[in-house]
């Protein structure tokens, strides 16, 4: 019944608008290049499912991308530090009238009437419900349902869907079509949770380095001092993503563990992203679900102090398919980037209100949440598990926050050049090209992170100090390696490597190059993306294994990359305020005056990040996709930045 209306109302507009042949041929717009992981095809759709359509429209001047954050980010730039209001974000930003325009036509036209669509805050989103019917016809594809081997949820998606050569232009990309994986962040540190460890090997002073990695171990390795100011508004913001819940164990922490005095009730300001809770002793303590949030929050507070913590806990955590994405956190923040009535990519990003039992049933948070002038994400996700166009919008996101002044950092992973599989948390690779990049447990090809691939961020790898237990921090570090002797899916290596996504950005062009002509590691092109013209991380790094944390009311000594972002994470803390101290305004997007200026860091130079069944790259001097660019030198940190505009 339905359909015959809009059978005939399509066949009015032909008569109305005779559009011209080239109108009307489709062309490919997204294509998966074979079957995903974790997920199998089942039946056809049926056709009178409904289905949330999206369309993202093309966003103006994003070709602009890389000069615009370059003018406020580079340090020889006149703007630098010049960072722009989101109002002026969301304008050289908002999509065309003629993008809006253009699709809007082309939905009337194709039966989807104006009165069923509506728009994002920014109008960079188109939206509908329709039938699989109609979708099919809309998009020429065919829509299956899809199982997810592990959680037995199912999505509705089609293998590759065509636009009108027209339209294409206006179009990133719609959805629910290709897009199946990536629904969960991963935490990098899970499994690592090292040795028991009580405070006689020395809470104070730098005598047990190589056994626990104390603040002041970290304090004689970097030379930086106590936090003494705590400026309004630079509250340093850590995210986590359900259910990898706030369970910090603060007061005990304080108490054995920091040489400066932080009072008991010490707490971060916390920000509940759509459903976001504190706490929920539901889950259960022994999968090591609160280390995460122990390590982010107690690491952090003893580098900041006396400046504050805001924790963004993001999403509700109820079920494997409805916890928050790094979009949902976004949307959290940038109304402009948001959709109006939630859920930015269904059948990736989860729906608002949650439909599963339990589940948070406010609508999606669409702004309002506060930018921090720094935030620390210890988590990431697969980059071959995730659409091309999906990275694309969220990197320039991630670019965007940049050019407001937030300096965005991701942990590079704890899986060399492998990474994390889903479900087990064990590492995992890639298949060769030629059958498609997929993720694949048994693959030899590199396995990249998203969104440390993205060239608008900060990537953070992890070093440890040379010559094990009994070392001090004279001896200097090395890349880290925490390899498992029972099994290597579970070693632990700096995540880095080479994007088969996002392009060499022009400020690590020279240091990347430097890196594979000299050192070239001469893997094939099926091992990794060798063409010299990709992204490549990490940025930096810093100390990743053995940092003290208590833990359901034991310390451990606890690593991962997860370790060494807010520890990068604090000293952009402690450099803000200086600046802020200076009477200027926070750095924003760091990499360009951190590849300008390579005597700021201690080059590490040994150690390597194995994986996939290779070994890996290797530390070198001067930047590698292991180490970065190094580890901090506070004094020589500071000065610079507080020495630019
Ligand atoms: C789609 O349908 C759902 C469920 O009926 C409704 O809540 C939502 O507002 C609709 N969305 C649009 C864009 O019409
Ligand atoms: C504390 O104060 C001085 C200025 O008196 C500053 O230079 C120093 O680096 C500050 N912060 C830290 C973390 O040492
Ligand atoms: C934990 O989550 C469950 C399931 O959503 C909810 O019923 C319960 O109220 C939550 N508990 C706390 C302490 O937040
Ligand atoms: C988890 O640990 C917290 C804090 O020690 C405790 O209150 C809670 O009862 C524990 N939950 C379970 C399920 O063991
Ligand atoms: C990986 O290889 C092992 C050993 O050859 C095999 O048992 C396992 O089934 C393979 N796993 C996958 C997902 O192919
Ligand atoms: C560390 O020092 C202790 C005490 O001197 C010694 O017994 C131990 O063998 C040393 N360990 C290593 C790995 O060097
Ligand atoms: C390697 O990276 C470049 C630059 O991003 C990209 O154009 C190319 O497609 C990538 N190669 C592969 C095999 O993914
Ligand atoms: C804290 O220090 C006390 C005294 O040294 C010790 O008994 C206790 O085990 C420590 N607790 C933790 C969590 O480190």
């Amino acid at each position: 019944m339905r359909s015959s209306i809009l059978l005939a109302a399509a066949a009015s507009f032909a008569v109305c608008f005779a559009a011209p042949t080239a109108d009307s041929r489709f062309e490919l717009h997204e294509k998966r290049d074979g079957a995903p992981h974790q997920w199998s095809k089942r039946s056809r759709a049926h056709p009178d499912e409904v289905l949330p359509v999206r369309i993202g429209l093309v966003q103006s001047n994003l070709h602009k991308a890389e000069e615009y954050i370059l003018d406020v980010s580079d340090p020889t730039s006149p703007n630098f530090g010049k960072h722009w209001s989101a109002e002026k974000v969301a304008n050289v930003f908002a999509p065309a009238k003629k993008t809006q325009e253009g699709v809007a036509e082309w939905l009337e036209k194709s039966g989807i009437h104006g009165s069923r669509h509506s728009y994002s805050t920014g109008r960079n989103w188109i939206q509908f419900n329709a039938t699989v019917a109609e979708t099919e016809r809309l998009l020429n594809t065919e829509y299956h349902y899809y199982e997810h081997d592990i959680s037995g949820g199912y999505r509705i998606a089609c293998d590759e869907y065509h636009l009108p050569q027209s339209v294409r232009e206006h179009v990133d990309f719609a959805m629910p079509t290709i897009q199946l994986e990536g629904m969960r962040p991963i935490p990098n540190l899970l499994p690592k949770i090292g040795a028991q460890r009580t405070p006689q090997y020395g809470l104070t002073g730098t005598e047990n380095c190589g056994n626990l990695v104390t603040i002041d171990c970290l304090r004689a390795l970097y030379h930086f001092g106590q936090g003494n100011t705590s400026a309004a508004g630079n509250e340093m913001g850590i995210g986590e993503w359900a259910d990898f819940l706030y369970l910090p164990d603060l007061p005990l922490f304080f108490k054995n563990w920091t040489t400066q005095p932080i009072p008991a009730d010490t707490t971060p300001d916390f920000i509940s992203i759509d459903g976001g809770q504190t706490a929920n002793f539901t889950y259960d303590n022994s999968t090591g679900a609160g280390v995460e949030s122990a390590l982010d929050f107690q690491t952090s507070y003893s580098i900041i102090y006396p400046q504050k913590l805001r924790l963004y806990q993001v999403g509700d955590g109820v079920n494997i398919d409805s916890v928050g994405t790094f979009n949902i956190f976004l949307d959290a923040l940038d109304a402009s980037y948001c959709t109006y009535l939630g859920g930015d990519q269904p059948y990736v990003d989860p729906a608002y209100p949650d439909p599963n039992e339990g589940g948070y049933t406010g609508p999606l948070q669409c702004g309002g949440a506060p930018k921090s002038n720094v935030f620390s994400f210890s988590y990431n996700q697969i980059e071959a598990a995730l659409p091309v166009s999906y990275q694309t919008r969220q990197c320039h996101e991630w670019m965007k926050l940049g050019l407001q002044g937030v300096s965005v950092l991701f942990a590079s992973g704890d899986s060399g050049v492998a990474n994390r599989y889903n479900a087990g948390y064990e590492n995992s690779c890639l298949t060769s090209p030629d059958v498609g990049p997929y993720v694949d447990i048994n693959g030899t090809r590199f396995s990249p992170s998203f969104p440390t691939n993205c060239p608008w961020i900060t990537a953070v790898g992890a070093t440890t100090i040379k010559g094990g237990v009994n070392a001090t921090v004279s001896n200097g570090e090395e890349a880290v390696a925490d390899p498992d002797p029972d099994d290597p899916k579970n070693d632990y290596y700096s995540g880095g490597g080479f994007s088969n996504v996002f392009a060499l950005p022009s400020y690590q062009s020279a240091a990347v190059t430097n890196y594979l002509t000299k050192y070239n590691p001469h893997y094939p092109s099926h091992i990794y993306n060798n063409s010299g013209n990709s992204r490549a991380y990490p940025d930096v790094s810093a100390i990743g294994l053995n940092i003290p944390t208590v833990y359901l009311g034991t310390t451990y000594g606890v690593g991962g990359t997860s370790a060494s972002t807010p520890i990068w994470g604090s000293i952009v803390t402690l450099l803000n305020e200086a600046r802020i101290a200076a009477g200027k305004g926070p750095i924003g997007f760091l990499n360009p005056t951190f590849y300008a200026h390579p005597e700021v860091f201690n080059d590490i130079t040994e150690g390597s990040n194995p994986g996939c069944g290779q070994p890996g790259f290797q530390a070198q001097p001067g930047w590698d996709p292991v180490t970065g660019m190094g580890t901090p030198n506070y004094p020589a940190l500071e000065k610079l930045f507080v020495s630019l505009p």
